[in-house]
């Protein structure tokens, strides 16, 4: 099935009533456990299961009505021109759910995320939008279903419909029916993240188009597989525990090795700065001296901080984060 068979299968069977207006949020996430590469490149199924924390109160919130004429898009008060890439990526999902082609949509999104902290907004930006058309339609779909429809905006969307630790299941229907993610049953009140922004600059290699350069040329990737089953079953097993050792080392070391499959991608990929190498030195030294602190990275060269509550006023002190999150607390 292409995407949007997938998203008349899922909403085929709800009624559709559509209101005069839908508005959801949904959160933006980082990955413990990342997702990296694609078995379908499609309709965004993952090699692997991957593993993530919901940093609400960070987000998106959508509001969506239906409309004549075309689509439009105002994101932070500012409309978006028509062909702008975001614009479009916009697009093309909402003609997923187009009952005809004459109805447009008018999308009206607004977010918190630090733009220059090199967070991708996508997922909690295609996440809320799933979120809205589902209000906007009276569909009522299940969380799992509508982590499906946001997975077919971006692959890690599908983890930002929910709060908390989040595992995003790899699945293996080839039309993805069983991919979706679902929220694990843990609190864990004193977990803290902290965004340090590196640099604001551009990236000139999107997440895109590296992931899928790494799949089809690094031979390291080989081992990726094996690497990050192992790795999800064992941040699974230190969020059980509450045990920040275990989840950071497990956390940052995957990072690292989905990086060295990057710099082993021809043209190699490389995200990180100067100042990320220095800031990864000073969290080792601080480590050390006997701090539990540990890092992130994703596709790009700032750092997220995870770390317990007790060491705030350290990650406060020594680095000076754009925020500090309480996931559990938002
Ligand atoms: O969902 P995308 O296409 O933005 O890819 C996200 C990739 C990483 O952020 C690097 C890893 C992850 O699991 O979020």
């Amino acid at each position: 099935m292409n995407k949007r068979e997938i998203a008349q299968t899922i909403t085929a069977s709800r009624k559709s009533d559509p209101g005069t207006e839908g508005i959801a949020f949904a959160p933006i996430n980082i990955a413990l456990c990342k997702y990296w590469g694609k078995r379908d490149e499609l309709i965004n199924l993952p090699v692997t299961s991957s593993l993530s924390i919901s940093l609400r109160p960070l987000g998106t919130k959508t509001t969506v009505r239906i409309a004549k004429g075309v689509d439009r898009l105002v994101l932070n008060d500012r409309e978006m021109p028509q062909e702008c890439q975001t614009s479009q990526r916009v697009t093309e999902y909402l003609d997923l759910f187009r009952p005809d082609p004459h109805t447009a949509f008018h999308i009206e999104s607004v977010t918190n995320v630090p733009i220059a902290a090199g967070l991708a907004s996508s997922a909690s930006g295609f996440a809320a939008l799933a979120l809205a058309l589902d209000k906007l339609f009276g569909w009522e779909l299940d969380s799992l279903s509508l982590s499906i429809l946001a997975r077919l905006g971006s692959g890690s969307a599908s983890r930002s419909v929910f709060d908390g630790f989040v595992e995003w299941h790899a699945g293996e229907d080839p039309n993805g029916m069983d991919c979706y993610a679902e929220r694990l049953p843990c609190e864990w009140p004193e977990f803290r993240v902290a965004l340090v922004e590196i640099s604001s600059e551009q990236k000139r290699v999107s997440s895109r188009t590296a992931m899928a350069r790494t799949v089809r040329t690094s031979k390291l990737y080989q081992g990726w597989p094996a690497r990050a089953c192992a790795d999800l079953e064992e941040l699974k097993a230190g969020i059980t525990e509450r045990d920040i050792v275990r989840v950071g080392s497990v956390a940052e070391s995957n990072a690292l090795a989905m990086h060295a499959t990057m710099l082993d991608s021809r043209p190699a990929v490389l995200y990180w700065k100067p100042e990320t190498i220095k800031a990864i030195e000073k969290i080792w030294a601080i480590r050390e001296a006997g701090s539990t602190l540990y890092f992130t990275m994703d596709a790009g060269p700032n750092i997220k901080l995870l770390f317990d509550e007790r060491d705030s006023t350290l990650v406060e002190d020594e680095f000076a984060p754009r925020s500090i999150i309480t996931p559990f607390f938002a």
